[in-house]
């Protein structure tokens, strides 16, 4: 394992229907929200956390991974160290992490920042060690560490982070599934008052404890209310899923956890035509949601900001966890046909996701004056082929560009170098996904090269004999692009 530095980020969440009944084998509605948490880190060669959480009052905070858990644990870090701690136990790494957090999302709303920081770190270290954990297994690590924390809880908030968009989620994610709806017209207003979920969820056991059927008759009621809302959003039919969500707000006055503020949110928004308003989340502060017309939008954000709310203008629906790409995949490509004729221009997701359109690409094949070739790794931060070995240097044209401007740009931008090339093959090359039309150069070199880390984890010189044995032992993996190219130029 080497020093790897990536960035993840995760959605924030608003639970739409079915809090604190999904506690108990129900199922609940929620919404991944544009707003993100991003976590950056860094392995590092001291066998410590090192862990900057700024959010939430946590700069310089230092442990060693033995400790992991063990004495105090400021509130901030919980999350954090003990997810670190969990994907160590399951899959032990001996360098140490340096982790930052940052929420585009304040704490206080109840977007769920902590399960979000832990989907953030769980994913990276997965990505950082090579451990390709699956939705699946990141989930349950997730969660595995939400209930360490908090001792009960759904899982909900996690799924959220992980998979994004809305979903139909049951308890411990025993069902998780999509509801594939285009939008919703929901607003959002904040009490100003922060929630005690663990607190809230104890409160509410305790209740469960002394009024059993009671409270379990008020579940069952809110599980049907969420299966029919279900149902009403993949039809559309939001005046139904409002009324829906007055239901369900019934019943959660009735087990207690709403409260004088929410209240008057809530009521603010339904006498301002909403088609439905109810709390979200644990109860007692956080935020209320309500579902309202284009017509009625405004309207009814005034009257819960007139009541004493703050709108938080939200995007419902965001995806799940990602590695955060440092590729811009709005740069434009020059497409052309098999001939090498400019047909037109197309950004770099559509020309990575259509094998239709032939791009533009070149690449420098770099020899020392023993006559080794110059290999790079890709970063983990690159959005295709990520932590592969590819040639020296390689790169798209983009629009305006001759094929020898990008492929010295490439030479400069990737290893920090520059030096005279010579043309050596002109070739089509075809990928599931992508086709594109390659140059490849050839120059010489002894280095020093000065790689780009955000580009570039690492380069190397290869005896070409070395190189096709730790192809053949899989020792090293090529890029597809890289054994094209090597096979095109005869070297492999
Ligand atoms: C808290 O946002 C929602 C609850 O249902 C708890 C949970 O599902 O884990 C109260």
């Amino acid at each position: 394992m080497m020093n790897k530095k990536l960035t993840v980020s995760a959605p924030g969440k608003l639970m739409l229907l079915g809090e604190h009944a999904v506690v108990y084998d129900r199922p609940c509605l929620v919404t991944a929200v544009s707003q993100r948490m991003r976590v950056m880190t860094e392995l590092i060669n001291e066998p410590t956390l090192l862990l900057d959480a700024p959010d939430v009052n946590v700069v310089g905070y230092k442990k060693l991974l033995s400790e992991l858990g063990k004495g105090e644990i400021p509130k901030g870090a919980q999350f954090v160290e003990i997810a670190v701690k969990n994907f160590l136990d399951k899959y032990p790494f001996k360098q140490g992490i340096n982790i930052t957090t940052q929420s585009e999302f304040s704490s206080q709303f109840g977007f769920g920042s902590s399960s979000a920081s832990i989907v953030c770190v769980l994913k990276a270290l997965s990505e950082a060690t090579n451990s390709k954990l699956t939705n699946e297994q990141l989930f349950d690590l997730a969660y595995k560490t939400v209930l360490d924390i908090q001792g009960k809880g759904s899982g909900f908030d996690v799924a959220a982070a992980i998979f994004g968009g809305t979903l139909y989620f049951t308890t411990g994610g025993r069902i998780i599934e999509p509801v594939n709806t285009a939008d919703i017209p929901l607003i959002v207003g904040y009490t100003g008052i922060k929630a005690d979920t663990k607190t809230m969820i104890f409160e509410i056991e305790e209740k469960k404890k002394t009024y059993p059927e009671k409270i379990n008759r008020i579940y069952d009621a809110i599980a049907k209310i969420t299966e029919e809302a279900r149902q009403k959003i993949l039809e559309g039919d939001w005046k139904r899923v409002g009324k829906l969500m007055d239901f369900n707000q019934e019943y959660l006055r009735d087990l207690g956890v709403s409260s004088e503020k929410l209240e008057a949110l809530i009521s603010a928004a339904k006498r301002a035509d909403a088609w439905g308003a109810k709390l979200s989340g644990a109860g007692r502060g956080d935020c209320m949601i309500a579902l309202a017309s284009s017509e009625k939008r405004n309207a009814v954000s005034n009257a819960i900001k007139k009541a004493g709310g703050e709108v938080v203008p939200v995007t419902p629906n965001a995806p799940g966890v990602r590695v955060e790409t440092t590729d811009n995949q709005d740069e434009v490509f020059v497409v052309v046909d098999r001939d090498d004729n400019v047909l037109g221009y197309k950004t770099r997701w559509e020309c990575h996701h259509d094998p239709s359109l032939i791009h533009r690409t070149v690449g420098a094949l770099i020899f020392n004056d023993k006559g080794q070739l110059l290999l790079q790794k890709r970063s983990m931060t690159k959005d295709m082929e990520a932590g592969l070995w590819g040639i020296s240097a390689a790169g798209h044209v983009t629009r305006g560009q001759t094929d020898e401007e990008a492929v010295h740009l490439e030479l400069q931008e990737e290893l920090g170098v520059d030096m005279p090339l010579t043309f050596w093959k002109k070739f089509i090359s075809e990928e599931p996904d992508e086709t594109e039309r390659d140059v490849a150069y050839k120059g010489m070199s002894n280095g020093p090269f000065h790689p780009n880390a955000e580009e570039v984890a690492e380069v190397r010189f290869f005896e070409i004999c070395e190189l096709k044995l730790h192809i053949a032992s899989r020792r090293i993996q090529l890029t597809e692009g890289a054994i094209k190219t090597l096979q095109e130029v005869k070297i492999l």
